[in-house]
């Protein structure tokens, strides 16, 4: 579902992710990313893309907020927003960590000027998501 109206809480987790970006180390691509990640309790972390001189060591946005909640202690997710100036989805590899804590995360795709592009469940992104319910002793399909 794409949305041009948003409402005032959705805004508030975008304008969080336009802030976290602000931050980004981007040196190498010059494509600052930013993530506001929202606990059910309403806490938001944010996130921003930390690239390195090795290259496959750079986090995205969207784990690093990722890893700031659940090393915080909170698990449980309703919302992430998540701004670049090309309006991107996150990445396959966001999309798995994420789906481990909250498969029907409301994944909020929008643009530095806060326009929100998408507004869509991440089991939609990440169809048939393996997670921890594969690994349980009676999985079976
Ligand atoms: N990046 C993110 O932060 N999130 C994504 O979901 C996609 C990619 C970052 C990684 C790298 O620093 C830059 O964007 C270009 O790939």
């Amino acid at each position: 579902m794409s949305e041009n109206h948003t409402d005032h809480a959705t805004q508030q987790l975008v304008q969080a992710a336009i802030k976290a970006a602000q931050n980004a180390y981007v040196p190498y691509s010059n494509f600052p990313v930013g993530a506001a990640l929202r606990t059910t309790d309403g806490t938001v972390y944010t996130g921003c893309n930390v690239e390195n001189a090795a290259y496959p060591a750079t986090i995205c946005a969207e784990r690093t907020a990722l890893v700031k909640a659940v090393s915080e202690g909170d698990r449980t997710f309703d919302a992430l927003a998540v701004t670049t100036n090309s309006g991107g989805f996150p990445c396959g590899i966001c999309r798995q960590m994420l789906y481990e804590f909250a498969p029907d995360l409301r994944v909020i795709v929008a643009m530095p000027d806060g326009q929100v592009l998408y507004d869509l469940p991440l089991n939609e992104l990440l169809a048939h998501g393996f997670g921890p319910k594969e690994l349980a002793p009676d999985a079976s399909r």
